[in-house]
């Protein structure tokens, strides 16, 4: 029997309108912007997968070697019975979690991206025998309606995906977070650290063009969704170090003048030559901040592991 279901909980063309709304304010605005969420289609999840294999980054390499190494001990200190995944997508590096964690009754990813969550879920209901996946297609930055599974519940939060919010995001989410868990219950966070800056810029600008298609994919969302009529031949990526605010940032560079329509929206936007439109900011981290964001939330942080190279974290949190 399959013990597989996704529920979509957000209300019809509520993606439609956020989508229409986040364009408007974003192609409006000085300097032009757009929320990461948008890249994953089918398409962007399939090319953030391939990105996930590319010699250059290393996020998800450090992140599954701290996973193989400590998924005993979080099993240990969690007695999880539901794991909750934030942004599971392919849910590729959570299968050394399921495998720890042998007391678990139900699993629920959470994605945007439908195609991502349904296959990955369908994938692990049907190797588990037993375990429930109860997929969500919903936004993890709007209000979570959990199912209604045994705890102690653990949320992961992995592949550094809480830096592309912005501080202030931050806070609210993790103060959301905070809002879902009871006495017991934790938070297993995955922080990219910061590091040399020519490592961290290979990182999101590699040699194979895999992360400049993977940018230039929301252009093509916006075009499919909304009627646009970006080119995206006509923009280039870049990726910079924010040492200041410790980020790395993408753009989309406009390589001439001019003017992209969006029919949906009625709006008409100029691009001067070398004007950039920012597609995600990807902050870095160090154990002192993490501490203190995790606090302001409300979460006391209990463990901090990070792989042999230092690159990245994985920490554990509980209600204070
Ligand atoms: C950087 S990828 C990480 C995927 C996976 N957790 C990993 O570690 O490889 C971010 C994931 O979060 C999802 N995502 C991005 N913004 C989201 C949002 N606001 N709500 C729900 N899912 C979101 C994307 O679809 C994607 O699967």
């Amino acid at each position: 029997m399959s013990l597989f279901h996704l529920t979509r909980t957000l209300p019809e063309d509520a993606t439609g309108a956020a989508l229409r709304a986040d364009v408007l304010a974003g192609l409006t605005s000085t300097p032009k912007s757009l929320p990461p969420k948008w890249f994953y289609d089918a398409r962007g999840s399939e090319l953030f997968e391939e990105i996930t294999g590319l010699p250059e980054y290393y996020p998800t390499r450090a992140e599954r070697e701290i996973l193989v190494d400590r998924a005993g001990k979080i099993a240990a200190a969690t007695g999880a019975r539901t794991l909750v995944e934030l942004g599971s997508g392919s849910s590729e590096k959570t299968r050394h979690l399921l495998d720890a964690l042998t007391g678990l009754d139900a699993y629920v990813p959470v994605d945007v991206s439908e195609s991502a969550l349904a296959q990955a879920g369908r994938a692990i209901a049907a190797e588990r025998p037993g375990l429930r996946v109860h997929a969500l297609v919903a936004d993890f930055t709007a209000d979570l309606a959990l199912p209604d599974t045994p705890g102690p519940r653990l949320v992961a939060f992995l592949g550094g995906t809480i830096g592309n919010l912005l501080p202030a995001e931050r806070a609210v989410f993790l103060a959301s977070v905070r809002a879902l868990l009871s006495p017991g219950d934790a938070l297993l966070l995955g922080t990219d650290l910061v590091k040399d800056e020519r490592v961290l810029v290979r990182a999101y600008d590699d040699a194979a063009g895999v992360t400049a298609a993977f940018d230039k994919n929301v252009l093509t969302v916006i075009n499919r969704e909304l009627g646009a009529d970006f080119v995206p031949a006509a923009f280039d990526h870049v990726a910079v170090w924010d040492a200041r605010r410790e980020w790395i940032e993408m753009r989309l560079r406009s390589r001439t003048d001019q003017t992209v329509k969006v029919q949906a929206l009625d709006l008409a936007v100029d691009f001067a030559a070398g004007e950039e439109l920012r597609t995600e900011v990807s902050a870095k981290f160090r154990r002192e901040g993490v501490r203190t964001e995790l606090s302001a939330a409300g979460l006391d942080l209990t463990h901090w592991w990070t792989d042999g190279e230092d690159r990245f974290a994985l920490s554990l949190s509980r209600v204070r």
